[in-house]
């Protein structure tokens, strides 16, 4: 059982807006927009080093040293889990940002209120929708509630005439990939009961989404876990356990599990924004996304091949012994749970400017450019 527990570093919202064919769609220039800030919250997919200032938090759930960062300008491994950028770095470079903005628990204490005017990433590595997530993994996470309390408390310390800049933000959420990986972490449990662990998700979710908005927040671009099943980690997991194999060679019990989620974080997202005037969302249907480039050679419009092996590490921890593969571009996955800078790209192209395909209601090109 230990062995699945690496599980807590998140994978890979982002694997979930490859997509077949989008000729074009990487075209997006930084657009016209309307969003002075950007507030990430969730988990590793997003995490831009908050880990790193976490004394207890236990070593395989922070990227702070070789081979991570290895594309990273100066090769630096700054606490993201990538080679080189991650989904909330590429998404910021769409809006025109140089990457996501910096991680809250890296800021002195004086430096929090000027920054809120650009934006704060709170996002914390086996980080999940419930605060109790990534404790027996991690030791010590940035929690949800901890992430969420940190950001009202600084727009409130911020003062009058904050809710300008608040309501035409980006707030920007990637979470619920750990709470997947903890709760199937023992495949034979018998007791589980899927309606009632996804209801428990969605329940914490419109619990952050309500104090978010209560401090001002409008606009939420939001993703939902992918097939977390698939990465490398997963697919070895259990292949060599020889349980739960679904048709992909991936791990069934929780690719089920994000497919049963998604349609009820929209059906949440929806009644929300019928009871809070002014709030807008964009949601990726990252199952949906993902599953026709599952079977697939190559993504298009990259160098995509390898979709089931970790370029460092094949399919355990990524570390400065480990090998490394040379061609970084051609691989999904940079370590067991993570998406490589290159995926991590094509993901953010998506989420941008998919044209309602997958993306619903509307994309995040278009939430930020709302004006309310
Ligand atoms: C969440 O984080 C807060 C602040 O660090 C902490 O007080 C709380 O105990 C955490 N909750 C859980 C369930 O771990
Ligand atoms: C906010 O505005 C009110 C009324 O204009 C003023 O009394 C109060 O001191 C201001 N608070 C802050 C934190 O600036
Ligand atoms: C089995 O799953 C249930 C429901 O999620 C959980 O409460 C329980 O702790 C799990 N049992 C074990 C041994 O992990
Ligand atoms: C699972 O939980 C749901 C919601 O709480 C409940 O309605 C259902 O009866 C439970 N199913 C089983 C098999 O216990
Ligand atoms: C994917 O490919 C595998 C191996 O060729 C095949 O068994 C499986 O049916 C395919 N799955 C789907 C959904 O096409
Ligand atoms: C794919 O590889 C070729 C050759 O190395 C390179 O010129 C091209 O920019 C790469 N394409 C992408 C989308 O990274
Ligand atoms: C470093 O990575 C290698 C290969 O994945 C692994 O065997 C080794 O245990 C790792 N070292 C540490 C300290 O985690």
């Amino acid at each position: 059982m230990a062995c699945r527990s690496g599980t807590l570093l998140a994978l890979v919202a982002a694997l979930c807006f490859l997509e077949l064919a989008r000729p074009g769609a990487g075209a997006a220039e930084p657009a016209e927009h309307d969003v002075p800030a950007m507030f990430v919250f969730g988990d590793s997919t997003v995490d831009v080093g908050n880990n790193n200032f976490l004394t207890n938090c236990k070593l395989q759930c922070k990227a702070n040293y070789l081979h991570y960062g290895v594309d990273y300008p100066f090769q630096s491994p700054t606490g993201r889990f990538s080679n080189g950028y991650n989904l909330a770095d590429q998404l910021a470079q769409k809006l025109g940002f140089d990457k996501s903005p910096p991680a809250f628990l890296s800021m002195p204490n004086g430096g929090i209120i000027p920054q809120m005017s650009k934006g704060i990433n709170f996002a914390s590595g086996g980080s999940g929708l419930q605060d109790a997530t990534g404790r027996a993994v991690c030791t010590e996470v940035f929690n949800m509630s901890a992430q969420v309390q940190s950001f009202t408390s600084a727009v409130q310390k911020m003062g009058n005439n904050t809710a300008d800049l608040i309501s035409r933000s980006l707030i920007f959420i990637s979470a619920g990939s750990n709470d997947v990986f903890e709760y199937t972490d023992i495949p034979s449990n018998t007791t589980r009961n899927d309606t009632e662990f996804l209801q428990t998700l969605v329940a914490s979710y419109t619990i952050h989404l309500k104090q978010l908005y209560g401090a001002g927040a409008r606009k939420f671009g939001i993703v939902s876990p992918s097939m977390v099943g698939c990465c490398p980690s997963q697919r070895a997991i259990a292949r060599d356990n020889k349980y739960d194999l679904d048709a992909y060679g991936c791990f069934a019990a929780a690719n089920s599990l994000s497919r049963k989620l998604y349609p009820m974080v929209y059906s949440m997202l929806r009644d929300l924004s019928a009871d809070m005037p002014g709030m807008y969302y964009s949601l990726a249907d990252s199952v949906g996304m993902t599953e026709p480039i599952l079977n697939s050679t190559i993504i298009p419009d990259t160098n995509i091949t390898v979709l089931d092996k970790a370029c460092c590490g094949g399919a355990g921890v990524c570390n400065l012994t480990a090998t490394l593969c040379p061609d970084r571009g051609g691989y999904l996955f940079f370590d067991g749970y993570h998406p490589t800078d290159a995926a991590s790209g094509v993901a953010a192209r998506d989420l941008f400017a998919d044209p309602g395909i997958f993306v619903h209601p509307i994309n995040v090109q278009q939430l930020a450019a709302l004006r309310s």
